[in-house]
């Protein structure tokens, strides 16, 4: 491991079944409130955005939020909010995708992307790679281009990487983690 990735780890918290048995929760909280890893975080994923040539952020609701806001301010890159379906006052291109139990819906306002933007995905976990893989087909929908996705972890176990390959086309998957 990296000097980062050990900062990054050690403010991670491991919490045994939760939300249901069996299930093992990172919780980034302690990550969010150490300004020094929080920072370092900010940094690694702005870095990475600014060398894929992104021209914007797009953050996925809600923990995608936290960590792409700041990510956007330090790239010096707009910052594009993909919501639950629902929330968004204006025009919206939405993308339906499945779940372990039943589906969900994420929408992006539709003017906040169009051809010619180069858009960086950020959120804090891939997991089994739904929704990231929703949100690389909402941004294609939009005509805009994948710089890639950035994520503070990817859970190796569950094959979101796999998942999501198709989906990507040749873009860039970044974990600062596996675990
Ligand atoms: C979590 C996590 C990722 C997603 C990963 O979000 O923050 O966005 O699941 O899972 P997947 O790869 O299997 O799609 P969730 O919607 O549970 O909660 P949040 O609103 O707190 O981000
Ligand atoms: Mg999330």
């Amino acid at each position: 491991h990296t000097d980062i990735s050990k900062l990054l780890l050690s403010r991670i918290r491991d919490v045994a079944d939760y939300p249901e048995p069996g299930v093992m929760f990172k919780d980034i909280t302690p990550l969010l409130a150490d300004p020094a890893a929080f920072t370092a975080l900010t940094d690694a994923l702005a870095e990475i955005s600014v060398r894929s040539g992104a021209t914007k952020i797009v953050g996925l609701e809600a923990r995608g939020f936290i960590l792409g806001a700041p990510v956007a301010v330090r790239a010096g890159l707009g910052f594009i909010p993909v919501r639950k379906a629902g929330k968004l006052p204006g025009a919206t291109l939405s993308q339906a995708y499945e779940l372990e139990y039943g589906s969900a819906e994420i929408e992006v306002h539709a003017e906040d992307l169009a051809a010619g933007d180069r858009v960086m995905i950020v959120d804090d976990v891939l997991a089994t790679g739904g929704t990231a893989e929703a949100s690389l087909q909402l941004i294609r929908r939009a005509g805009a281009e994948v710089a890639g996705v950035a994520v503070l972890m990817e859970l190796g176990f569950l094959g979101g990487r796999g998942r999501l390959e198709p989906a990507l086309a040749g873009a860039p998957l970044e974990a600062l983690l596996t675990v």
